[in-house]
């Protein structure tokens, strides 16, 4: 706190929002510990949190899993891929400290013995380990397990405490329902549970560093929010692109598909962040107001068939690599299921009215790279000849999520020549220049905010439902019509995809 009339040192003042935050006592608890999530990304993000200094000494992390394994066994299992995956470098003396605090609890989630067990366990942490009852409970399972382990929560006691000096949260991950309907029986069971305060949902496009700077870019600068409208920008491009394909996941994916997977939430999160006004601001609230302002009012492009498309891979070639179609992965022939999806919609209001926002999204793409493209009109006159233009394409920004995170602008410059020619040069902010440490983790700063309580990054059961609305009507259109259209491995989607652009008299970016 400022002291009256004197100067402050911003080291000490509790406030200061650069001071990294701790998070206090506390016990997560992690259903699905054997799962590619928790193996790839939950544990090592623990470890490397632990290894920043911003995990307190009493955490306490609980697996829960039917396997015959004792404390020590889940302890060396997570070891492993601590080992093999943190970002911030194995040490043996760090592990050695998060290690005391780790438990296994064995059982499967039928079995009311195993989860009064889990019970006794978290009670026992918060007398001797000083966990304090304060406990997160992180679904990283199937959406169709929920209602078991929630009402075993329930059951238990687990999730809720008279203790106000307590705190319980659960954490739930992706795919929020199936369409607008399941999502709202989703959010009705766990809000049954769970009061909404206590609920965070991990989109964890949230948490990648080049996604929050969205905002550090438009709303700390002067130079770039003027523009931000629909006087300047033509359109706007919004593209995930992955190169791998789906591999072992082909069991959860069939049926789910490119737009439920991706679109429905990474990609309408990013639209929700470049469309919104500016927050009153950078409360939980204030945040949390302004995109659900954007998903209400972003609609579909009519009609749905000419501005959308679809597309599943066949075999072709990644670089000098061949690589299999989706049939020889394990789908079946007659799946419908979507690798790319592409959609237009529009932001109905004063800002945005008349700016395409085009979405796509594809695995066994030509390359992987998220990126968001502000494509601007042209300058409403040239003075100069046609010809001196001929290689003069639009201004464009472009904000690279990753993996070259930073952002990059396209405009015209003349060619060094006696005569007159302009051509499209770039400028270009990276990260890895700028900026000598390197990002962390999107699950490390999404698990540290659950601890800390700290809902910014969140979508709340709003957000989510708008969410389905928005996408329920393009899926309604693609069930009744039929087979998506094969595209080759390697490239950049299907035809149609090329068509629905062209057709507005634009082009896809091929970053
Ligand atoms: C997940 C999707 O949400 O994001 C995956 O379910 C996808 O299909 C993944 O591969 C990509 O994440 P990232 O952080 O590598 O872009």
């Amino acid at each position: 706190m400022p002291a009256s009339g004197g100067w402050t040192n911003p080291l000490r003042d509790p406030a200061d929002r650069r001071l990294p935050h701790i998070a206090g006592p506390s016990a997560l608890v992690i259903f699905g510990i054997t799962g590619d999530l928790s193996r790839r990304k939950l544990m090592p993000a623990i470890y490397d949190l632990a290894n920043r200094g911003l995990l307190p000494p009493s955490f306490a992390l609980v697996g829960f899993a039917r396997r015959e394994w004792d404390h020590q066994d889940f302890a060396e299992f997570v070891k492993k891929d601590v080992e093999e995956r943190s970002r911030t470098g194995f040490r043996e003396e760090q592990w050695a400290k998060l290690a005391e605090g780790i438990r296994f609890v064995e059982g499967a989630f039928e079995d009311d013995v195993a989860f009064d067990q889990l019970r006794e366990t978290l009670a026992q942490l918060d007398r001797e380990r000083g966990t304090d009852g304060n406990h997160a409970f992180y679904l990283a399972i199937p959406p169709k397990a929920f209602p078991t382990v929630l009402s075993q929560l329930r059951r238990t006691g687990m999730a809720t405490s008279e203790d106000p000096d307590t705190w319980q949260r659960v954490v739930i991950e992706k795919p929020f329902g199936h369409d607008l309907e399941s999502a709202r029986e989703l959010n009705t069971l766990v809000n049954s549970v769970f009061p909404e305060e206590s609920v965070f949902r991990i989109d964890h496009y949230l948490g990648k560093e080049t996604v929050q700077n969205i905002l550090a870019l438009r709303f700390a600068n002067q130079l770039f929010e003027p523009l931000w409208n629909s006087h300047y920008i033509d359109h706007v491009q919004i593209t995930m692109a992955e190169d791998i394909g789906l591999g072992g996941r082909a069991g959860y994916y069939d049926g789910i598909g490119a737009a439920r997977d991706v679109i429905q939430n990474h990609l309408l999160q990013l639209l929700a962040l470049i469309a919104m006004e500016e927050p009153v601001s950078f409360s939980p609230r204030e945040l949390q107001a302004e995109k659900i302002k954007v998903l209400s009012s972003t609609r579909n492009i009519a009609p749905i068939s000419e501005n959308s498309a679809r597309g599943q891979y066949g075999p072709g070639w990644q670089g000098s690599e061949q690589v299999p179609g989706l049939l020889e992965e394990g789908f079946s022939p007659d799946s419908t299921t979507e690798t790319y999806a592409a959609i237009a919609v529009e932001v109905d209001t004063r800002r945005w009215a008349g700016v395409p926002f085009f979405l796509r999204t594809g695995k066994r793409l030509g390359k992987r790279v998220t990126e968001i493209a502000l494509v601007f009109k042209r300058a409403p006159h040239l003075p100069f000849d046609d010809s001196m233009t001929a290689e003069l394409g639009q201004n464009a920004m472009v904000i690279r999520i990753q993996p070259d995170e930073g952002v990059n602008l396209r405009f015209g410059s003349k060619v060094p020549s006696t005569s007159m020619e302009v051509r499209d040069v770039n400028m270009d902010f990276s990260y890895g220049e700028a900026f000598t440490v390197s990002s962390p983790e999107a699950y490390e700063r999404l698990l540290l905010d659950v601890l800390l309580g700290e809902p910014s990054l969140f979508p709340v059961n709003e957000e989510v439902e708008l969410s389905w609305s928005i996408l329920d009507p393009v899926l309604d259109e693609w069930a009744a019509s039929g087979r998506p259209e094969t595209y080759e491995a390697g490239t950049w989607g299907p035809e149609s995809a090329d068509e629905m652009m062209e057709r507005t008299g634009r082009a896809w970016r091929r970053p």
